[in-house]
């Protein structure tokens, strides 16, 4: 099959974009609002865009909250999604209205940040503390703002709970991070296989 994306002429029950652009990490963002309130949500649109430095990347559909604190306060932290807290962070993405703390009703414990004031999640093993770089009203081909806010943020500061560093890196498949796929599907890491690029230059 083929399918034009504006035309939505795919004759299926729902569109497979997000399942083929899979599995995509999750950021679990902390933010602050001005009076202090920590907010707590998961964002699938989310990734590494570079590592020379560290910038991380949220996409909100709608000026959600994350993005509307972190414009503001210019600050975030992405704690790392597990199996084990895979219910916290779904529970985390209900619209509560705004100053009810979503970790709160979670029943998350939170753990201060070194660099930024947002806190991390406690239990998560591993959280990247970020600055504001920009947000940006991404517009589409049509020229019109798509209702989509991007935030990019540098890592400032990065946690690890020493307890996952196994012979000098982050054991990521005891962490088991979750990652969103299509319709209601998640995917977790718990397998790893290695390969060795065919020739390495000086830019990685
Ligand atoms: C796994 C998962 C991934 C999500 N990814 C996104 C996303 O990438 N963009 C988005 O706008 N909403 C996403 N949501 C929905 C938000 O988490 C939800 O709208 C939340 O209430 C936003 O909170 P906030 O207004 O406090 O930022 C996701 C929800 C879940 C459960």
């Amino acid at each position: 099959m083929h399918y034009t994306p504006s035309r939505k002429d795919h004759g299926l029950a729902h569109d497979p974009f997000k399942a083929i652009v899979a599995p995509r990490p999750i950021g679990w963002i902390s933010s602050l609002d001005a009076a202090g309130h920590l907010n707590l949500a998961p964002y699938s649109f989310f990734n590494a865009v570079c590592d020379h430095p560290h910038i991380v990347m949220f996409s909100s559909y709608g000026e959600k909250d994350s993005a509307t604190h972190i414009a503001a306060s210019g600050e975030f932290v992405c704690s790392l999604a597990t199996f084990d807290l895979r219910e916290a962070m779904n529970a985390t993405s209900a619209p509560y209205p705004r100053g009810i703390s979503e970790a709160e009703m979670a029943g998350l414990e939170t753990a201060a940040s070194r660099a930024v004031k947002p806190p991390r999640v406690r239990a998560s093993p591993a959280a990247l503390e970020c600055k504001l770089l920009k947000t940006d009203r991404i517009a589409g081909l049509d020229g019109r703002w798509s209702g989509n806010v991007l935030v990019f943020g540098e890592v400032v500061s990065v946690y690890i709970d020493d307890a996952f560093l196994k012979e000098g890196r982050f054991d990521l498949a005891a962490a088991r991070p979750i990652a969103r796929c299509g319709y209601m599907d998640y995917a977790v890491v718990e397998e790893l296989f290695e390969m060795v690029r065919p020739v390495l230059t000086e830019r990685g």
